[in-house]
């Protein structure tokens, strides 16, 4: 339902044209038949449905939302099938794509994308996985609901570090009319806040499935960064190469994002106990690339 979330927003934005491809072809027949009645009358664009990667093989971009099943604790209890998974997509990507760019979603998203960029051998600059923003929001939400401050009145509140239990909200760069968080709050409010996020999804599984909309929503903002060449600044999955301090591993960090993918990785001073929440979930996400290779 992801994929299929994004290609709503992508349809019915009028943003491209926009190809699903799914193993069971049908299915994807069936959601790009549903997608297109979105297509408005002033639009061009169309969406259709496919199980054959040639024809993506123009692709501007490429959204990997593909998933082997569902997992229920953790985001890495199915990791030895996911990895499998996304290298036999990113030979297949490698044989009949061009040069995209290419977005990982599916979970667990950092080591996904760090497996997608070796299989493939493309530019990191390139290979993008997207989560770090949907925790950012995820992290404003709960910080406006918990403090019981206007969404509208925070700013800087990011979230770096690994999709999952180890991510690392940054307290001290975040703002309530300009003013820092820090302090407004105490440290049982900050682990509160803390536990909340990265506990979302499991609070919200208690209710729904999965999750789907937020993730769309993160995704299509960076989709059109690339189409429209308009640059947008966010935290995203990439492969570190010394910067924070990081080697060979992909986590959450703030970059810049256009038409040519990832442009810039901004530098941005954390406090001593964020370096060591940053290093300690970089130490995490290696620990599950070793436990597959
Ligand atoms: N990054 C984030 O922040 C974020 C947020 C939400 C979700 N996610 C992740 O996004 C992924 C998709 O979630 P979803 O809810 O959309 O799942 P879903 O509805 O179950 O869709 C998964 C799709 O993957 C396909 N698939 C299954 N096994 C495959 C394989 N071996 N090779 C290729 N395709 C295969 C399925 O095809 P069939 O129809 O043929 O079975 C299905 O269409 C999950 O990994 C989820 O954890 C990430």
């Amino acid at each position: 339902m992801v994929g299929s979330s994004i290609a709503f927003l992508c349809a019915s934005n009028s943003l491209d044209d926009v190809v699903l491809l799914n193993r069971t072809k049908s299915k994807a027949i069936g959601e790009a038949m549903d997608i297109s009645n979105v297509i408005s009358q002033t639009s061009n664009f169309t969406v259709r449905g496919t199980d054959d990667y040639q024809e993506i093989s123009q692709a501007k971009v490429i959204v990997i939302t593909a998933s082997t099943g569902v997992y229920l604790k953790n985001r890495t209890e199915i990791i030895s099938a996911q990895v499998e998974m996304i290298k036999d997509i990113a030979k297949k990507i490698k044989t009949y794509c061009m040069s995209p760019i290419v977005l990982v979603i599916s979970n667990p998203v950092d080591v996904l994308t760090y497996f997608f960029q070796k299989e493939t051998g493309m530019s990191r600059n390139s290979v993008i996985g997207i989560a770090s923003s949907l925790d950012s929001q995820r992290f404003r939400y709960i910080i406006s609901k918990n403090i019981g401050v206007k969404n509208t009145h925070i700013t800087d509140a990011w979230v770096f570090g690994e999709h999952g239990d180890s991510m690392v909200p940054i307290f001290s760069k975040t703002k309530i009319k300009g003013k820092n968080l820090i302090e407004k709050i105490n440290s049982k409010q900050k682990e509160e806040i803390t536990k909340e996020v990265r506990n979302y999804w499991r609070t919200l599984r208690k209710f729904k499935t999965r999750s789907q909309f937020g993730i769309a929503k993160n995704t299509f903002d960076v989709i059109k960064s690339i189409i429209k060449n308009q640059t947008i600044s966010t935290p995203a999955s990439v492969l570190l190469e010394g910067e924070f301090g990081q080697n060979e591993v992909c986590m959450g960090v703030p970059v810049k994002i256009s038409s040519s993918g990832i442009t810039e990785i901004q530098s941005m001073e954390l406090n001593s106990s964020e370096q060591d929440l940053f290093q300690k979930s970089a130490h995490t996400i290696r620990n599950y690339i070793d436990s597959v290779y």
